[in-house]
């Protein structure tokens, strides 16, 4: 299959990457990172959650934060919300799009929002029914496709059955997360293989966290399957609190870098990245986790 002439890059920097943090971040410096990448060029930007701050506390200040950025017409600025509450609340605070969360592997599901993946499902239901009635968009993940940190291998008919379930109730694309970094791209192009069996490959995304260095090389393997969305983190930022070792996402730079090299394009401003994800390092006081800034920062 030849490589697609455009791709949608959804940047999760300021959730998932900002979610593992363990120092306080202010509002203020999520405001600044989500305007500065807007200003990039990023087309849909993952602002917060509106989870429990219990289990969560990195992202209880989300309603802040999207009381406060500046949106450009066209962005999408979205939340994660794994129950109604979630959802009622990104609502208050004025978000346009959802994401519901659910895992191929029962044990993830249980430790990561404290049910098994049937009853994940009939949660977001309501949430399906109450997003059609606000014109709200939801889309859906599914954790742990290439592997589980407590339970190991994944079955893919397994994280096609529960992709499937997402797409059934109205998600409007369903994004496959390596959760631990673990693929490679032969699982992964098994993986998407066996899913676009059920569902067309124009509604899956790819999220691949980078533990293992695989997921560049995995992303080159899924636009050879035919995807054409990945979820990136700027300065390949985060992790997931309940996936012991799971590092951040591949580094939206890098990926970047890659999709200029192939002539894909995004509509994203590289040295603008660079700057947003160098300046979060720098508040965060942690190495800038993209190769690509660090090589062009040293140059
Ligand atoms: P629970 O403890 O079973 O929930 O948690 P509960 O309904 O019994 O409620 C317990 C308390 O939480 C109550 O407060 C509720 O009001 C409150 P209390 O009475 O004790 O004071 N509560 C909430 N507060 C704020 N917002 C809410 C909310 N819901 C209940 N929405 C729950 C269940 C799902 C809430 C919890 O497990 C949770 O919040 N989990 C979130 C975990 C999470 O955010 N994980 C990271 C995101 S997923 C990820 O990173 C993977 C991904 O990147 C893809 C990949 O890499 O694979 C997407
Ligand atoms: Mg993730």
């Amino acid at each position: 299959m030849s490589l697609p002439q455009r791709v949608r890059l959804v940047e999760v920097g300021p959730r998932d990457g900002l979610q593992n943090e363990s120092q306080p971040i202010s509002v203020a410096d999520k405001v600044m990172l989500v305007n500065e990448l807007t200003d990039a060029g990023l087309g849909y930007i993952e602002v917060g959650s509106f989870v429990s701050p219990k289990w969560v506390p990195q992202m209880a200040g989300s309603a802040q934060v999207f009381a406060n950025i500046a949106r450009k017409d066209g962005v999408t600025y979205a939340a994660l919300a794994p129950n109604m509450r979630g959802f009622e609340d990104a609502l208050a605070a004025g978000v346009k799009e959802v994401a519901v969360f659910a895992a191929a592997s029962e044990a993830f599901s249980q430790r990561n929002i404290n049910c098994s993946i049937s009853e994940s499902l009939d949660r977001f239901l309501p949430i399906m029914e109450a997003a059609r009635l606000h014109g709200i968009k939801v889309r859906g993940y599914v954790s742990c496709v290439l592997g589980c940190p407590y339970e190991g291998d994944v079955d893919p008919k397994q994280v096609a059955a529960v992709a499937n379930e997402l797409i059934a109730m109205g998600c409007y694309e369903v994004s496959l997360g390596d959760t631990i970094g673990t693929g490679t791209p032969g699982a992964t192009r098994e993986l998407f293989n066996t899913v676009a069996g059920q569902i067309p490959r124009g509604r899956l995304a790819g999220h691949f966290h980078d533990t293992y260095g695989q997921a560049l090389a995995n992303i080159y393997a899924s636009l050879e399957e035919g995807i054409q969305v990945f979820d990136s983190s700027v300065a390949g930022l985060g992790g997931c609190p309940y996936a012991k070792g799971a590092s951040g996402n591949v580094a939206s730079e890098d990926v970047l870098y890659m999709l200029n090299g192939l002539g894909i394009e995004t509509g994203i401003d590289l040295d603008k990245l660079i700057a947003a994800g160098q300046r979060i390092s720098q508040v965060l006081g942690r190495a800038n986790g993209s190769r690509v800034a660090k090589a062009r920062l040293s140059a």
